[in-house]
């Protein structure tokens, strides 16, 4: 199988290429291509790719391009991880909207939407390079973010596109080690919109049976597991459900402002990660994937690719948590908006497992969020100034005039040469 990665010269990539070398018997690998603009860095990714699959036993090979023509040429599936501006970007993302009292992040509120503005463009041209150019039915699984507003943009213009996200892993993984069981007994009703989600059910499968923890985790952990996401336990307890860490930006946009004001933004953080990681990537004789690579938020994000990569290929009709079309699956939903739920994944297609009605106050969020990405990602494929307001105005974390003009100069300054029409 040939796989394409698309912002191959990520410092994230041998996270991934750990995952190929170590899941090699659910997904057979033989040509990984990493397409990259970034000529240095897609060279010392691919170098350290190559040791640690020698060091594996890997027969596979990697390749490097700045074409994706040629890198996602015959490819069985494209995976796209790209971030328009680099961490610089981010950093405007994540500060411009403190000066209109708003939370900086990169994916949520105002900096989320700068980068959906920056980014659908660039996916779409991509992915018509890959229709052109890849296998007939190869799958784009997305990680570029926002994700749930790229695998849209995507799937509407007709493309075999998935989107992922490693939150609903993370708490697999957490829940497994808690209960002392294998990840794969830990099912999650997991929930909402990429980055906008609560677990409603901890599924945990032994010979015994199987047990939703949740209550348990409500009740007599509630400390550890309110803890866990950085929210008051009265909180997750009303709930009855554990929300994403995520949701601090609803649930505590006023705390989390006041942090982050005498906090360096995370784009500053993981840019020193990555200057020590590329230096350790340099080293001839590293062979593995260096620890640092722990301190990103991507943890696990590799073993969710392998997931959905070996199901799609190979059919295994298992259910995974991914960003797909709603079709009905939230009825308030339009149809054609993206989720982010358990679906069952097989070669033919995706199909989201039904999901019990929501209570009001999650389904309101989820709703009102939906309706700000779809005119995000109307500003974005359209541009224009009165777009960008609408989009703003929209958003729950927004919802002000006087904060939606102003966000709008800031968002407008700040991107003027990512935005061909500004
Ligand atoms: C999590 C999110 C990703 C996001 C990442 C950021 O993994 O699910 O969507 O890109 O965190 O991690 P970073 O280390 O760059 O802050
Ligand atoms: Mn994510
Ligand atoms: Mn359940």
């Amino acid at each position: 199988m040939k796989l394409t990665i698309v912002g191959g010269g990520s410092t994230y990539t041998p996270e991934l290429l750990d995952g190929f070398a170590r899941m090699r018997d659910v997904l057979p690998i033989d040509e990984v291509w990493l397409v990259d603009p970034d000529e240095d860095r897609r060279g010392l990714v691919a170098a350290l790719g190559r040791r640690m699959l020698t060091r594996a036993g890997h027969p596979g090979t990697i390749h490097t391009t700045g074409e994706l023509a040629v890198g996602a040429a015959d490819a069985d599936a494209v995976l796209f991880q790209l971030r328009v501006g680099g961490q610089r970007a981010r950093y405007g993302d994540e500060t411009f909207p403190h000066e209109a009292c708003c939370i900086g992040q990169e994916t949520t509120g105002p900096g989320g939407f700068a980068k959906a503005l920056r980014t659908v463009p660039v996916v779409l041209d991509a992915a018509e390079t890959v229709r052109r150019a890849a296998k007939p039915d190869a799958w784009i699984v997305d990680f570029t973010n926002p994700v749930g507003i790229v695998t849209r943009a995507l799937l509407e213009r007709g493309h075999r596109a998935v989107g992922l996200c490693n939150v609903a892993i993370g708490f697999q993984r957490r829940y497994a080690k808690r209960f002392g069981v294998e990840p794969h007994q830990v099912r999650l009703d997991h929930v909402g919109l990429n980055h906008l989600t609560w677990e409603r059910g901890i599924h945990v499968m032994t010979d015994a049976g199987e047990r939703d923890m949740l209550p348990q985790l409500l009740t007599d952990e509630l400390a550890e597991t309110a803890e866990s996401v950085h929210m008051a336990p009265g909180l997750v307890s009303m709930l009855g459900a554990i929300p994403s860490y995520y949701l601090r930006y609803y649930y505590a946009h006023d705390e989390v402002l006041s942090e982050q004001l005498f906090e360096p933004p995370r784009a500053q953080v993981v840019a020193e990660t990555e200057r020590v990681l590329l230096k350790k990537y340099a080293d001839p004789t590293l062979d593995v994937k260096p620890v640092e690579l722990e301190r990103r938020g991507g943890a696990y994000y590799s073993e969710a690719a392998v997931d959905v990569l070996a199901s799609l290929t190979s059919d295994r009709g298992d259910v995974q948590v991914l960003n797909v079309r709603n079709d009905g699956t939230l009825p308030f939903l339009p149809d054609d908006h993206v989720i982010e739920v358990p679906t069952r994944v097989r070669t033919a297609g995706l199909a989201p497992l039904p999901v019990p009605e929501l209570p009001a106050d999650i389904r309101g969020l989820i709703a009102h969020v939906a309706e700000y990405e779809r005119l995000a990602l109307d500003a974005a494929l359209n541009g224009g100034r009165e777009r960008v307001t609408r989009a703003l105005l929209a958003h729950p974390l927004v919802g002000q005039w006087r904060r939606a003009e102003r966000l709008t100069d800031l968002l407008l300054e700040e991107n003027a040469s990512y935005l061909t029409w500004a």
